[in-house]
């Protein structure tokens, strides 16, 4: 049962349950009218601490096309914080005004910490340099629908994989999938954190390398999933400028891939794909974007436990 349940790491949920909400959004994409009332006098807050266009989007376009209503903030200057209150008063606050809350904050752990406060589910839109789970069960539902399962698949993961946390989150799911293996690209400077390497691949035996060229191993990829490099997570601006061209997929790429790879991007993109790539029946970030929207419809209609018609 999810109802009630908190998402703050994407291991929160079994594979099981996550097959449930997949389950969910596939009927809601054959027929969003049947859904469309469902959550009537339900309220979604979105806390967003931190930027944030599509994610806010997607989880307030969700609880609307719901039937529910949204309130929030996506500046923490305009709300409490920023005369000092504290995370936790403002959950506790926030958790009597709504039935569900999805929060991004650039802390780490902020997410959990929110969870301790919270009447109410509460479901993490990213913390920090850390985890971002509900971008995974997009990530999961697009490459379920484009590839058919989420077994026995090269995923080749190519940008930021130090500060990216929807690269972190997808490692840690993929990972519980038979069959699997990972290449992991990204200049030295920016690849997985370690606890990753040992407690997530390591640990399970999951096969997977480190390079630094996407040319040397693009042929041998079912997924390319590029990531923008996290400026607003390096320590010092020379450093991203020496690193932020380190990858652009082109069209010249493109052609040496599988004419069966898909290219998912979390978004939002700055120059690491070419636009050229988006006329490439390839290209599948926008659809994965798309994806993204159902799944969260299906997570608050979960997490609510608002019953199906
Ligand atoms: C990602 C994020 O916020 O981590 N964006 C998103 O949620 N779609 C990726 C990014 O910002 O690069």
């Amino acid at each position: 049962m999810l109802i009630n349940r908190h998402l703050i790491d994407p291991m929160d949920f079994k594979v099981e349950e996550l097959d449930e909400i997949f389950s969910l959004a596939e009927k809601i994409i054959k027929n969003p009218k049947k859904y469309s009332k469902i959550c009537d006098g339900k309220i979604l807050a979105t806390l967003f601490y931190e930027p944030s266009t599509r994610t806010r989007f997607s989880f307030e376009s969700a609880m609307m096309r719901l039937g529910g209503n949204v309130l929030g903030f996506s500046e923490p200057n305009s709300s409490s914080a920023s005369k000092g209150e504290t995370l936790a008063d403002t959950i506790k606050m926030v958790s009597i005004y709504s039935d569900v809350i999805a929060m991004r904050h650039p802390k780490e752990g902020a997410a959990r910490v929110a969870s301790l406060y919270s009447k109410v589910p509460v479901i993490n839109a990213g913390d920090g340099g850390h985890q971002h789970p509900t971008q995974t069960l997009t990530d999961l539902l697009t490459i379920k629908n484009l590839k058919g399962n989420l077994k026995n698949k090269t995923i080749g993961l190519c940008g930021d994989l130090k500060f990216g946390r929807t690269v972190h989150s997808l490692i840690k799911a993929m990972s519980r999938y038979e069959g699997n293996e990972f290449i992991l690209i990204s200049p030295k400077e920016l690849k997985v954190p370690d606890y990753i390497k040992e407690q997530v691949l390591e640990k399970n035996n999951i096969k997977f390398r480190e390079v630094e060229a996407l040319e040397d191993v693009i042929e041998e990829l079912d997924i390319l999933y590029m990531t923008r490099i996290q400026k607003e997570r390096f320590f010092n601006e020379e450093e991203y400028l020496r690193l932020k061209d380190s990858y652009i997929l082109n069209m010249e790429k493109m052609d040496k891939a599988k004419n069966d790879m898909i290219v998912m991007h979390p978004l939002p993109r700055v120059n690491e794909i070419d636009m050229e790539v988006d006329n490439d029946s390839r290209a599948s970030y926008f659809k994965q974007a798309e994806f993204g929207m159902y799944v969260r419809m299906a997570l608050i209609c979960k997490l609510l436990g608002v019953e199906e018609c």
